[in-house]
């Protein structure tokens, strides 16, 4: 692995023209992208009623496309719809009731295949349970469970009567599960009752009972059993299957307004308490549907695969509504990347000729550590774009994902967004030339730059905040609860929206993205708050005080590092090192354990008491310390 930095950087200016078969069959050519790109921020209202008229069913028209007062918009005034409807009866109607929304397989190599009239009817029987159990439009469904169908149907069913669905990633604990439960106040709660991953099954029922204990206004838990389970289900809780088979396969879309409420995601931000990120429909139906098709050119043959699970807003956008509203054909997977062995992702696009795939960094460096023989075992020959998303793809990686993968045969596109964009922001359509590092271009409508504190753009290749000009329309339109944290995205280098990325663009408009520039962590693709684990280490009681950096990683990008105080009286050993790693899974789930912990006598603090994270960081990783004026000692 070349770690030269001349090398890199070499690389970096590299410019990769994309195959022509992919140009040849492309919706948009490369010479088009700027005419319509500045078409699109011209007159954003005009270009965005455009497509949502050619991709979209509405029940009703909108009478505006955007209004509000900056930063509260409102998209499609008055316009009616499901995402349900966009995402399956649209598609049954025009004939391709048949065709297959989701081929489900796991590590065992078992395989379900659902198509998109099956997919309605398992939805429509839950929306009508739903229903009868008392779950009304605007109420709030938490869903933790595992990437199978049945955690696709939740979502649908709660969108299809105009429920809210909470999502919880299924590696959080019953503490965090609970956290957000709360705050959403749900009132029925969707589970399975365990995963397998790596031969290995995990309780997701157990973490679901205590999460809900004592937790009143939570009336009904719905529970999937899966194949050779046969729990006693008592008091509050409901069989998955059973409901389905009780209830009516038609239930009819909810008629919504497009600025109804869609769903609540929670996030990491910089305090300890992540943010309820809260969509809508009309907006967010719209932009995922119109990346889906763009970003991975997808037609309605293609079989097309995106490794994330829903619990993260990658899976709610590109495995869920993107992809169904756009009608492909999507492969779901439970699993590990590495189980029973390397190759099983590999396996798995050979065995369904997939078309178009999206992964993460974190994967392809580990695939990177196995080495290509394990590709090389399958025929990859099928797939004609790939993409990544979570942190940046360093060029290295790019080259490899491209080279052995792809056979330098592919597109592939590097796709910056976020939880509170709802989709994509900046990525170079697969027909137009890619610059390895560099997520590249903005989509059509954003308008990304980067820009100093004060707001004003910088110097081409000079590093910045990524900021957002106009607004688009699937930006979050609140955070649940704490409106001024939404506020706060807007007001900090206002009027942009800041993005809490550090980027450069270069003389061509290609963005490069660098990481955060807040106390947000990316471990293997996972967003994680520093604040949210010091918060957890200091619940512990040997902890007085704690601090956590993130630390450059071959293959998660970063790990994370906690410094602690103890309370005196307290023993430094490793017993307690390991309670403590304990307590934080606890806390907060294993993705948020630190890989490191040091016992110290003392943090770095400004005069007003502030953790100075990045004195510590430097010291660490034995680079200059930068300007110390403000530390307190
Ligand atoms: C990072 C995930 C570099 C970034 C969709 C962002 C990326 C955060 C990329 C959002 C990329 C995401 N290149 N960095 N292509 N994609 N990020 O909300 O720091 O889980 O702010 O959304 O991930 O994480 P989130």
């Amino acid at each position: 692995m070349a770690t030269d930095k001349n090398e890199i950087l070499l690389k970096v200016n590299q410019v990769y023209n994309p195959p022509r078969h992919v140009v040849a069959g492309a919706y948009i050519q490369p010479e088009e992208y700027e005419s319509l790109y500045e078409e699109s921020i011209q007159d954003p209202e005009r270009f965005w009623a455009r497509i949502a008229e050619d991709e979209l069913y509405w029940f009703q028209r909108w009478d505006k496309v955007r209004a509000g007062e900056h930063p509260n918009y409102q998209w499609f005034v008055n316009g009616k719809l499901n995402i349900t409807y966009n995402c399956l009866d649209r598609h049954i109607k025009s004939g391709r009731r048949n065709q297959l929304a989701y081929i489900c397989t796991n590590e065992d190599g078992d395989e379900v295949k659902v198509t998109y009239g099956e997919l309605l009817d398992k939805v429509c029987r839950l929306a009508n349970g739903l229903k009868a159990l008392g779950v009304k439009k605007g109420d709030r469904v938490a869903i933790y469970m595992p990437q199978i169908i049945e955690q696709v149907v939740a979502m649908l069913a709660c969108a299809r009567i105009g429920a809210l669905h909470s999502v919880v990633f299924g590696g959080f604990s019953a503490s965090a599960l609970r956290m957000r439960i709360k705050e959403a106040r749900a009132k029925v709660v969707i589970t399975a009752t365990w995963t397998k991953r790596r031969g290995k099954k995990i309780n997701y029922k157990m973490n679901v009972d205590e999460a809900v204990e004592d937790l009143p206004f939570v009336e009904k838990v719905i529970v999937a059993q899966r194949e050779g389970d046969d729990y006693e289900l008592v008091e509050k809780e409901i069989d998955f299957h059973e409901l389905l088979q009780r209830h009516s396969p038609c239930c009819d879309a909810e008629v919504m307004d497009a600025e109804d409420p869609l769903f609540i995601l929670y996030t990491s931000g910089t305090t300890g308490k992540p943010k309820g990120v809260l969509h809508t429909i009309g907006g967010y139906n719209l932009f995922t549907h119109y990346t889906t098709k763009i970003v991975f050119d997808l037609h309605e043959n293609d079989i097309y695969w995106c490794t994330a699970d829903p619990g993260w807003i990658t899976g709610h956008s590109y495995l869920v509504y993107g992809p169904l509203s756009v009608g492909v054909t999507s492969v779901l997977f439970e699993g590990a990347p590495d189980f029973p062995n390397p190759g099983v992702w590999w396996s798995i696009i050979d065995r369904y000729r997939v078309n178009v795939f999206y992964s993460a960094p974190t994967a392809i460096r580990l695939f990177m550590k196995y080495g290509e023989t394990w590709p090389q075992k399958y025929d990859l020959s099928s797939l004609r774009i790939l993409g990544s998303v979570g942190e940046p793809l360093n060029p290295e990686a790019w080259l490899w994902f491209y080279e052995h993968i792809g056979s330098k045969n592919c597109a592939l596109v590097d796709t910056w967004w976020q939880t509170e964009t709802g989709g994509h922001m900046v990525t170079t359509i697969p027909s137009y030339r890619a610059k390895p590092g560099k997520a590249g271009k903005p989509f059509f409508g954003v308008v990304a730059d980067v820009v100093d504190r004060a707001g004003c753009s910088v110097e081409p290749n000079t590093v910045g905040n990524l900021v957002i000009k106009e607004p688009w329309p699937s930006g979050l339109r609140t955070c649940w609860n704490e409106p001024e944290r939404y506020e706060k995205y807007w007001n900090t280098i206002a009027p942009y929206y800041l993005a809490g990325d550090l980027a450069t663009k270069d003389e061509d408009g290609y963005i490069m993205i660098l990481g955060r520039a807040d106390d947000v962590l990316t471990v293997s693709g996972h967003r994680i708050g520093t604040a949210e684990v010091e918060s957890a280490l200091v619940s512990h009681p040997a902890v007085a005080e704690a601090a956590v950096i993130g630390k450059p990683h071959e293959l998660k990008g970063e790990s994370i590092k906690g410094f602690l105080i103890i309370k005196e009286g307290q023993n430094n050993s490793e017993k307690l090192i390991t309670d403590i790693k304990l307590h934080v899974r606890r806390e907060l789930g294993s993705l948020a354990v630190p890989d490191e912990l040091e016992i110290v006598d003392s943090l770095p603090k400004t005069r007003s008491g502030k953790i100075m994270r990045r004195v510590l960081k430097a010291q660490e990783l034995g680079m200059d310390i930068g300007d110390i004026s403000t530390l307190e000692d």
